[in-house]
Order: structure tokens, then C-alpha cells, then sequence
């Protein structure tokens, strides 16, 4: 199919949002994204049943009210694999945030250190890890990778990352081919713009190129021997993303990976899987607190955080929203949505009686019969 080479004009805007709720951020950025950049970050695959549902399968489970709790001021802080953070939510891995905005990832990145949390940089980043860091400031971060098929590439950039400061590796497993995503299709969509760490192992730099087939030259054939490889070279933690099963989270284990992160990559892969929240307590049941448990894939306002939180998860990650943040605002916009999350999630902490995170994961939620 022939690749559809058009100037790319992101927005350009820093300033801080009012939110309501982020579903309208979504609203808003679809007026200021250009249309093939806005169709990607915002689409997922096939009829995007399971991009519905993600938000759809919070209402499975109801959080009750406590009113005799004795609670005042709920503290949010947390850690995670001996980082400290504000609130028990990360950046979640993105690829290629210059769509949604001329500062990309070192946007994000800014809005995430500011607000005081992780920020997990995808190894599809349109911006190197040196412009990163302008952004982060030397605030914590996770890297995500996406291997190559051959193995001492794959080392050059565990290396490169290692030497940024990452302090947990990422291994995106549920990614081996894009989805069905057919807004792409029929945009044509290709990246405006390069993708400088993983650039070694395309035949290209990423610019002008489709998804599928970046993913293509990515490594498809992912087992549990690269989970070993990566956590013996690297020496860091490694997550394993995109479980969906508890049988994949305790094969992950088995093969070394100090993390389990339960996603279905917000409905951009496989449509027809289940709601991501409607897998997180069997898969917690399985890890039984073995390693941490991080989930995405649906996380739209505190309750979310709060019943995924109670179900089993250490954190959870924000995706979308962040970008939409980007792009209306820039790195302020970025922070107005974590700042957003955290507000919502304090209110809600107060409501269920629960006075800090370990509170919450001690809540028993309600399951809803009619959900
Ligand atoms: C890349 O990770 C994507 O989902 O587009």
C-alpha cells in the first residue's frame, strides 16, 4: 500500500487545563490533533469492543461507601519497586507522543516529573533519550522495549537505557503485529517522524513508516527465554506487559520477571478480549503478591484507579489522557491530568473510607450481580 507522506503540524500550545473529566479532554483534542495523528492515538482494533469495554468492566465491581472510617486528609503516596511516588499511578509507555504534540516525550515527561511520578519511555519514542531528560530532569523512569530480533541490538539498547537511568525494564509481549486498526488502514497512517532507539534495527529511521511494519522488524517471537535474557543481562527489574491470563503471569514469573503488568494495550490489539480490569483478579490471585502487579487499559477517573487498586494492582498507568493532556496543553497539560487523577482519587479515598493505599488494597469491593 502506498505510504501517504504529508507535513505533519502538531499542536504547540503549554498551558494548564480545567478538567472535568478526561473523557472530554478526548473531545477537545480532536479538534487541534491532525486527523491521522488524533484516528491513531485514539483508535483501537476491529470494532473496538474491547477498547469499550475496558471502561465498561469497572462497573463489574462497585466500591461501597464507608461512613464510620474516621478518615481525613487520604494520603496517596506510594512506592513501587523502591521508588517513591505521589499517588499510585505512572505514565504509561506511548509511542511517538510528537503526534500530539511539537514537544513529544520530553513534554510528557515534564508534566510527569513535575506532578512526582514514574515515567515509563517506549522504546518507539519519537525523541532520544537525551532530549527525554531534558524534560525529566532526572526524575525516575521505566523503559519499555520493543526487541529486535537480534540479540546484541537488543543489548546496545538495554545498555543505552541502562545508562539513561532506567530502573525496570518493560517487555511489551502483546505486540508482535498491530491490531486491526482500521482508522490506520484507511488513513494510511505513518509516522511523521523518526524513532531514534530503535532507528538501529529498521531499514529505516521509523519516519514515513507503518506500524506494521516497524512491528514487523521488531522481534514477533517472544518467550519466556527472552523475559530470562532480559532480566540476567539487564540486571534490572523486568515487567512482563500484556498479561491477560494468569497462566502467562505465572510463566512470566517462572522465567524471571520481577513484574507483572496487566494490559490488553487499551484495546489496540486483540478486539474481542475481555474488559482488562475483568482479568486483574484472577491474575492477582495467581501472582498472590509475588511481584508487583501494574495495570492499564481503561483508566479514566479515580474510581478507576481506586477499584483496580482493590482488586489486586500496586498501580496502575495512564495512557491516553496523558497524550490528549499533551496535546491541549504541553507539559502543564500533562500535569493537569495527573493533577486531575489525584484530586479524583483523593475524593473518592474519602467517600470509601480509606486513608492510604494500603487502605484500598485492603478493600473488599462489591460484586455488582447486574454489572
Ligand atoms: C504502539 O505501541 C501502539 O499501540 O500504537
Amino acid at each position: 500500500m502506498a505510504e501517504n507522506v504529508i507535513p505533519y503540524d502538531a499542536p504547540t500550545e503549554i498551558k494548564e487545563l480545567e478538567i472535568v473529566n478526561v473523557y472530554e479532554l478526548e473531545k477537545e483534542a480532536e479538534k487541534i490533533v491532525p486527523k491521522g495523528g488524533y484516528d491513531y492515538i485514539s483508535g483501537a482494533s476491529g470494532d473496538e469492543y474491547t477498547k469499550k469495554q475496558n471502561i465498561e468492566s469497572f462497573n463489574h465491581r462497585n466500591i461501597v461507601p464507608r461512613v464510620m472510617a474516621d478518615v481525613e486528609n487520604p494520603d496517596t503516596s506510594t512506592s513501587i519497586l523502591g521508588t517513591d511516588i505521589k499517588a499510585p499511578f505512572i505514565m504509561a509507555p506511548i509511542a511517538a507522543h510528537g503526534l500530539a504534540h511539537e514537544t513529544k516525550e520530553a513534554g510528557t515527561a515534564r508534566g510527569v516529573s513535575e506532578f512526582g511520578t514514574i515515567m515509563s519511555i517506549s522504546a518507539y519514542s519519537g525523541a532520544s533519550f537525551k532530549e527525554i531528560e531534558e524534560g525529566l530532569n532526572g526524575s525516575p523512569r521505566w523503559f519499555q522495549l520493543y526487541m529486535s530480533k537480534d540479540d546484541g541490538l537488543n543489548k546496545d539498547i538495554v545498555d543505552e537505557a541502562i545508562a539513561d537511568g532506567a530502573t525496570a525494564i518493560i517487555l511489551t509481549a502483546d505486540a508482535t503485529l498491530s491490531g486491526n486498526r482500521e482508522k490506520d488502514v484507511r488513513n494510511k497512517f505513518v509516522y511523521p517522524f523518526g524513532m531514534p532507539i530503535v532507528s538501529r534495527y529498521l531499514t529505516g529511521t521509523g519516519k514515513n513508516m507503518s506500524l506494521n511494519n516497524i512491528y514487523a522488524q521488531s522481534k514477533q517471537k517472544i518467550s519466556p527465554r527472552d523475559v530470562d535474557f532480559l532480566a540476567s543481562y539487564s540486571g534490572l527489574p523486568v515487567f512482563v506487559k500484556g498479561i491477560q491470563s494468569p497462566d502467562d503471569a505465572n510463566i512470566a514469573i517462572g522465567a524471571g520477571a520481577s513484574g507483572i503488568w496487566v494490559s490488553n494495550h487499551g484495546g489496540r490489539q486483540l478486539d474481542g478480549a475481555p474488559g482488562s480490569f475483568d482479568t486483574l483478579p484472577g491474575i492477582a490471585e495467581a501472582v498472590q503478591k509475588r511481584v508487583p502487579i501494574v495495570f492499564d487499559s481503561g483508566i479514566r477517573r479515580g474510581e478507576h484507579v481506586f477499584k483496580a487498586i482493590a482488586s489486586g494492582a500496586d498501580v496502575v498507568a495512564i495512557g491516553r489522557p496523558a497524550l490528549y493532556g499533551l496535546a491541549l496543553g504541553g507539559w502543564k497539560g500533562v500535569k493537569s491530568v495527573f493533577d486531575y487523577f489525584h484530586q479524583d482519587l483523593i475524593r473518592v479515598m474519602q467517600l470509601s473510607g480509606t486513608q492510604t493505599v494500603e487502605d484500598i488494597k485492603n478493600t473488599r469491593l462489591f460484586e455488582n450481580p447486574w454489572g
